[in-house]
């Protein structure tokens, strides 16, 4: 997949998205703003789609990664159905032009009303917003095109709703294959002592119990077994499960018509990181070839591998402070815009958006072999030691008011932000060849502060 200077490079010293130098953005917006490359988002699209074509797998955006409607708008025009995780990504799917049936509802804790919201258009949370939002016939829309369901008990409550109701919920049971993803311990999802899913071995008592519900339809199987997973082998052992399970499933009468084998598809943080997309699909279409062959529909639900790279965040360096051993270089973004350092640990490359010839970066890597480059911890001004977004990097030397680019910052950046501190969250802005449209503009304090204008007394006396 892209690597991270792929979609951004750097021109005569000054990293550019698309034909527009960033400089530009950060100037005319401010900082920190997260700024996406609406071609890079196509280019990844199409190469998973590609990659999977011959077992003609529909694609469902992870909402999650990124959820800003002109970010969905665009996948949509691509032909990407959508995966959401709420009702709040629920109705950002259907504003973005999504038609129910290409919505998938998964989540570990639905509520009744999300559920209900899915399921009859009378029940979303926006009903009373929806003309103004451009939500047309909300309340006429039917249920979503499929509920991915983690338990028995989410799946008795679904059962009294869609029969409240009137409709029939159309479902995939998340399975839970036991296999280790190999990834950060917080985005293991796929291991029996996880949250997801019911345990592989319960699924065919689960079908059996459900067979007769007439609200409900279980039409197949739903696993997302991790995030990012680097390794061909864990999807290979979760497949094989799957495959397992259909069989079973098939001699017990039950059929079986959709497998949707989540996310967490292969990105790289630093150049080269993680096998290619094709490697993924060249192990696992033979493996699936002849089910989707015969009428088995195969869901994907990438979010990060379309995102990540498609995304810089840009921040400002408020102040450099000398420390004995390293600088410190204090921006305006932290822990509350980007948490993904903070919270996992995780590996940006980030590098200064101006530099001389000597400073051009030849690769997202670790370590970065230039001249005259300084050791440097990247932080934020959150009142946390574990407010930073790079530690122990070379740099070469930044001052006060030089930007900084944040890279890989597309997924789990701005849909992971907080309002921590009191900072608005950041402005978004998408770069399409030499246009620059602001998406989201900076949140305002006083937008921060209305919810608290008016207290309501619930009792008294
Ligand atoms: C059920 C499910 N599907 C899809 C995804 C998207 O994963 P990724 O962004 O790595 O593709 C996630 C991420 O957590 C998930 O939980």
């Amino acid at each position: 997949m892209t690597q991270p200077l792929d979609a951004f490079t750097y021109r005569n010293g000054v990293l550019h998205a698309g034909e527009v130098p960033v400089t530009e953005i950060a100037d005319a917006v401010g900082t920190p703003t997260f700024v996406y490359s609406a071609e890079a988002i196509r280019s990844s699209y199409r190469r998973i789609e590609r990659a999977f074509s011959p077992l003609g797998a529909h694609l469902h955006y992870a909402v999650k990664a990124s959820s800003n409607l002109h970010i969905l708008r665009l996948l949509h025009e691509q032909g990407a159905g959508m995966d959401v995780v709420s009702g709040g990504e629920l109705e950002r799917a259907w504003l973005a032009g999504t038609p129910m049936q290409e919505i998938v509802f998964a989540g570990v804790g639905k509520t009744e009303a999300e559920q209900r919201a899915a399921l009859d258009g009378r029940f979303s949370p926006l009903l009373d917003d929806a003309e103004r939002l451009g939500g047309a016939n909300i309340e006429g829309r039917g249920p979503v095109g499929l509920f991915n369901v983690e338990s028995e008990s989410e799946l008795e409550v679904l059962a009294r709703v869609a029969a409240e109701l009137g409709v029939i919920a159309r479902a995939c049971l998340r399975v839970n294959p036991d296999v280790d993803a190999k990834t950060h311990e917080y985005t293991t999802t796929g291991l029996e002592e996880n949250k997801f899913g019911v345990a592989w071995q319960r699924v065919p008592e689960i079908f059996a119990a459900f067979r007769d519900v007439p609200s409900i339809k279980l039409v197949g199987m739903h696993v997302h077994i991790g995030s990012p997973v680097r390794e061909i082998e864990p999807y290979e052992s979760a497949v094989k499960v799957l495959l397992h399970l259909i069989d079973t499933l098939e001699g017990a009468g039950h059929e079986v018509s959709v497998l949707d084998l989540g996310g967490g598809w292969p990105m790289s943080y630093t150049d080269g990181e993680s096998p290619e997309i094709e490697a993924f699909a060249e192990a696992l279409v033979p493996l699936l070839e002849e089910r989707a062959g015969n009428g088995l529909q195969i869901v994907l639900e990438p979010g990060r591998s379309i995102l990540a790279n498609s995304g810089v965040l840009l921040t400002r360096v408020q102040h450099v402070k000398e420390g004995r051993e390293k600088t410190f270089v204090i921006c305006d973004a932290g822990m509350h815009t980007l948490i993904r350092p903070a919270f996992y640990r995780a590996f940006h490359f980030a590098w200064p958006v101006r530099v001389d010839a000597r400073h051009v970066p030849p690769a997202a890597a670790e370590r970065v072999d230039l001249p005259d480059l300084r050791p440097c911890d990247i932080v934020g001004p959150i009142c946390e030691t574990g407010d930073f977004l790079a530690r122990g990097r070379d740099l070469p030397p930044v001052k006060r008011g030089d930007l900084i680019a944040v890279f890989s910052a597309g997924a789990y950046g701005m849909s992971m932000s907080s309002n921590y501190n009191d900072h608005g969250r950041s402005a978004e802005v998408m770069v399409d060849g030499d246009r620059a449209v602001v998406i989201n503009e900076r949140q305002s304090l006083a937008s921060l502060l209305e919810t608290e204008m008016n207290p309501r007394v619930l009792t008294h006396g």
